[in-house]
């Protein structure tokens, strides 16, 4: 393999520092409890060190969404995979996502979970990638804001490498 000189764009300082600030922002919602469903596999890493920086108890669960399935086509409606016996209703959910580009992804799960009638539903995505968003959909609580980069590490990938990295880092494409 290649090897790749990265360039940090979000230090793991800058980056604990968000998480912070984040989880400060979910607690202000001041619920009993999450269900913290955490969008795989992209959004991993963020939301374990979510859940440990928030003041609120939470129960973690995974959801995955995919419109490679069942001979669906990239850019049309998703397939939203829930874990079985996973009980919403009444609950107060917590989507986690690690970057939200055009919408699409956290469209579709929102609606596939409000399907299940949780008591209410609260998305934090640590990245908001604004240039590309061809939906009207905006997460209630978002971290860095980028444009048209393309970045990966801290969970996200290039082409399923780099997620293991603790900083954010810019690809020079
Ligand atoms: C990424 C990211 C979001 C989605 C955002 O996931 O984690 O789920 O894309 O894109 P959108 O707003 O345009 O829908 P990806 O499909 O790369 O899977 P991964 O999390 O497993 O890397």
């Amino acid at each position: 393999m290649r090897t790749v000189d990265h360039e940090v764009l979000f230090s793991p300082e800058k980056i604990g520092e968000m998480v912070r600030e984040l989880a400060d922002a979910v607690d202000s919602r001041s619920v009993d409890s999450f269900l913290v469903l955490t969008v795989l596999k992209g959004a991993a890493i963020f939301s374990s060190d979510l859940v440990r920086a928030m003041a609120t108890p939470t129960e973690l669960a995974y959801i995955s969404a995919s419109s490679y399935v069942d001979g669906f086509v990239p850019g049309e409606d998703l397939t939203v995979r829930l874990g079985e016996n996973l009980e919403v209703r009444d609950r107060d959910v917590l989507i986690v996502e690690d970057i939200v580009d055009t919408g699409r992804t956290i469209r579709e799960i929102r609606r596939a979970v409000e399907e299940l009638q949780p008591r209410s539903t609260t998305v934090v995505s640590l990245v908001n990638k604004i240039d590309r968003r061809d939906t009207n959909f905006q997460p209630d609580f978002t971290g860095f804001e980028i444009t048209h980069e393309f970045i990966y590490g801290y969970g996200l990938d290039w082409d399923e490498r780099f997620r293991d990295l603790p900083y954010i880092a810019l690809a020079r494409v």
